[in-house]
């Protein structure tokens, strides 16, 4: 384990099981119908990565970047567009998947952009959840685990830019952001 981290959330087998289940339920789902995917990056590049190889219907991928907490370790509620769509999404059934939810600052902000440009549907898939730390609701089609409201890193999730290539989703020691142990 990586020593800035406290403790592992869900291992590599753990997430790999869960994103099996997100994609049958999200095959299911779409049966007969062509879906596009929307990475928000960057933490979701990894979770996307290993979702769309388990999609089986029709599917294309596309990538949003967006930034809303620079350095710090709680979103400051400003959501800016800093990489947009290359793909004409008018008509499209959207899949927006997220590493995580915790404010909602960042989907409620994508979802009014989005439904601007005239999908045919939009759905929202996030491997994790912190539904205690929610300012603005939104409604949640498929996530793979709810989290406690602690400093998660790994699996695309970065502190300062770092540990997204941990394999596994772990909790970061407080001391590394200047917290209590
Ligand atoms: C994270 C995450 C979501 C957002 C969720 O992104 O990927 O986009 O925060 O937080 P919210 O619900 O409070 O808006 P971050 O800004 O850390 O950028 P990154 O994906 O590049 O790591």
């Amino acid at each position: 384990m990586h020593k800035d981290v406290q403790e592992i959330l869900f291992t590599e087998e753990q997430l790999k099981a869960r994103v099996a289940q997100l994609a049958e339920q999200i095959n299911r789902d779409y049966e007969g119908k062509e879906l596009m995917l929307i990475s928000v990056l960057r933490g979701s590049f990894i979770f996307m990565a290993d979702l769309v190889r388990q999609i089986t219907v029709p599917c294309k991928v596309d990538f949003m970047a967006v930034s809303s907490y620079g350095k710090g370790t709680v979103s400051s509620g400003q959501v800016q567009i800093t990489k947009d769509l290359s793909e004409d999404i008018t008509g499209q059934h959207l899949l927006v998947v997220e590493d995580i939810l915790d404010s909602g600052n960042t989907l409620s902000y994508l979802l009014e952009i989005l439904w601007a440009r005239r999908p045919a549907s939009i759905r929202l898939c996030t491997l994790l959840d912190k539904p205690e730390r929610r300012v603005k609701p939104v409604k949640l089609d498929y996530a793979g685990f709810s989290i406690p409201d602690a400093f998660v890193v790994g699996y695309g999730l970065d502190y300062d830019e770092h540990y997204r290539n941990l394999p596994y989703i772990g909790v970061l020691r407080p001391s590394v952001y200047g917290g209590e142990e």
